[in-house]
């Protein structure tokens, strides 16, 4: 068993509430077996500048339920994507990152973040950096794990918008069109529909075309139902663009493009059509990765940050913690990184067909 006796926790990537539960965590499990905890600062961006601070017990009272990360994240990432061979290769600042460990003396590191946090990770794993994530996003879409931190929470903000919009979409006869986040994956939009009564959900795994959307909101007018609630994924496709996704432009540091629009798109088409009711759109975009986490994410951080620490202490690493049913197991990061981004699983494609949901 490897002599753990430091240990460099950061966060990366896009937020949500959770992430304080699992450093609350990391650092209450570490102190128990007498293990010093620095906290890096914003993502990857804190151990090229070795910007750290001490994670003692008092820093983390209090912060179970505080949403956001006491730490800051940003998307910053010390490997650049080689433009002929579309490899990431290590920039100066591995080294930097390579040196802060040197100089601090650290035996492990918990990075917290989604599939682009955990894959640096896992590329450092070749230059010696011990690492055990933990997957977090509200895309939900880390393979090997089924439940990110952060995705209950972001789908207890979608239905409390859907249950919200369902009053005056019925009082207004109109659609409403709600475009919620998750990247490339529709696990927001799916399972968020559904908790939310959505009667139309649109996910990047499903293309959809525009008529199918006319044509399922004049059923329900033709049943009576005046009013329609209509979800779509911000990565969602239209068989009218060629299955092309509509951008904001932006592309951050991992190469993603910043997703935006749809909604707005879906409801000028749904107009031009002549619906006889009025279609209006709502976005819910930050509004899903804010606010106090659930307490089935509070569990889930709590359960992944006392496992991190077990896993090192294990001598386990270039590997992330993850729920498999009841039990938290270490996934390998190479596993982990080859099934990224995880698509929403058929099984709850096909209960929304079941419930009548285009
Ligand atoms: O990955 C989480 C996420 O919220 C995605 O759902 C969304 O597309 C992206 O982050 C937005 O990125 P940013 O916070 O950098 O605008």
């Amino acid at each position: 068993m490897p002599n753990i006796k430091r240990i460099g926790v950061l966060t990366g990537g896009g937020d949500s509430p959770g992430i304080n539960a699992a450093i609350r965590a990391i650092v209450r499990r570490a102190h128990a077996a007498g293990i010093e905890v620095i906290g890096f600062r914003d993502g990857w961006r804190g151990p090229i500048e070795d910007d750290a601070q001490p994670l003692t017990l008092s820093d983390v009272s209090g912060i179970l339920h505080v949403g956001g990360t006491i730490l800051g994240t940003s998307r910053t990432n010390p490997f650049e994507k080689d433009k002929a061979t579309g490899e990431w290769k290590p920039t100066p600042k591995v080294d930097r990152i390579l040196g802060t460990f040197n100089r601090r003396r650290l035996d492990a590191l918990i990075p917290i973040g989604g599939d682009d946090t955990l894959g640096v990770a896992h590329r450092l794993a070749k230059h010696g950096v011990k690492a055990v994530g933990i997957p977090q996003t509200i895309d939900n879409d880390v393979e090997g794990t089924d439940y990110a931190i952060g995705f209950h929470s972001a789908l207890a903000v979608v239905t409390d918008a859907l249950d919200k919009l369902h009053t005056t979409a019925h009082a207004h006869h109109r659609v409403l069109i709600v475009e919620v986040m998750g990247r490339d994956a529709g696990w927001i939009a799916i399972l968020g529909g559904l908790a939310g009564g959505a009667d139309v959900i649109l996910a990047p795994e499903e293309p959809f075309s525009v008529d199918e959307v006319a044509e399922a909101i004049s059923r329900r007018l033709e049943g009576g139902k005046r009013f329609s609630i209509v979800v779509v994924a911000e990565g969602a496709r239209a068989k009218e663009l060629d299955g092309q996704q509509v951008v904001q432009g932006k592309v951050d540091a991992f190469g993603h493009v910043q997703l935006g629009g749809i909604g707005y798109w879906l409801a000028n088409r749904l107009e031009e059509r002549g619906l006889p009711l009025t279609p209006r759109v709502t976005v819910l975009a930050y509004l899903q990765r804010g606010g106090v986490a659930t307490p089935f994410d509070r569990l889930l951080a709590t359960r992944f940050g006392a496992a991190a620490v077990e896993f090192a202490l294990a001598g386990k690493f270039d590997v992330m913690t993850g729920l498999q049913g009841h039990d938290v197991i270490a996934v390998p990061l190479a596993q982990v990184l080859a099934g990224c981004p995880k698509p929403v699983s058929p099984e709850f494609l096909k209960l929304a067909r079941e419930m009548g949901v285009r």
